[in-house]
């Protein structure tokens, strides 16, 4: 067996020198830490977009009382505030013209700074939205009513979506 033909000082030393690398590669700076590709980017926010129509989807079911799970209502309504908010920084520069499929229309550069702003109110009235939620958890008395304002305040958020698509998407 080959590990019996190594000689018992090579074996020590290479016993000692492995783990001793292994520390050394942990304290190295990775210095070819590689920014994310163009493409990679493009992928992950595709799937927050994703994750964003999926809570939506959920939210609505619930809060119209198809399912009965109280419990994932608040839960729902973080994901959609969470992703929403991290959404925005995936949109940089240097995604434009990416081979990755896209529908992000030319003017998601050319008007930056109105579409980063419609990013921002989105982010900020999800996150409203699941500031609400969470209060209404504490006034179970409330529960039909309350279901109705959430409904409401949802719809209003649906109506965010088309109004940047119909501008910012290619179709
Ligand atoms: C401020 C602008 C903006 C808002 C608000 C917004 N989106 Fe988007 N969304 C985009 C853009 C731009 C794309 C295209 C992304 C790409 O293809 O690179 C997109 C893509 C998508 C996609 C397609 C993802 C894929 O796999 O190609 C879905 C689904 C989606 N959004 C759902 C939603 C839903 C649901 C909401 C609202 C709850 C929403 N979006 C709010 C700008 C927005």
């Amino acid at each position: 067996m080959a590990f019996f033909n190594i000689p018992f000082r090579a074996y020590l030393r290479r016993a000692f020198l492995l783990p001793l690398f292994a520390f050394s590669m942990l304290l190295t700076p990775n210095l070819h830490a590689a920014e994310p590709s163009p493409d990679s980017v493009v992928k992950f926010r595709k799937a927050l977009m994703g994750e964003i129509k999926s809570s939506l989807q959920s939210l609505f079911l619930l809060l119209k009382q198809e399912v009965d799970d109280d419990k994932s209502i608040a839960l729902q309504a973080q994901i959609l505030a969470l992703s929403s908010q991290r959404v925005g920084a995936s949109f940089v520069y240097r995604t434009r013209g990416v081979a990755e499929e896209t529908t992000a229309h030319e003017r998601v550069w050319t008007e930056a700074k109105d579409f980063q702003a419609q990013m921002q109110k989105f982010a900020k009235d999800t996150q409203a939205f699941a500031e609400l939620v969470a209060s209404s958890e504490a006034n179970a008395d409330a529960h039909a009513a309350m279901r109705k304002t959430l409904a409401k305040s949802l719809a209003g958020i649906g109506k965010q979506c088309k109004s940047c698509h119909d501008r910012y998407r290619t179709e």
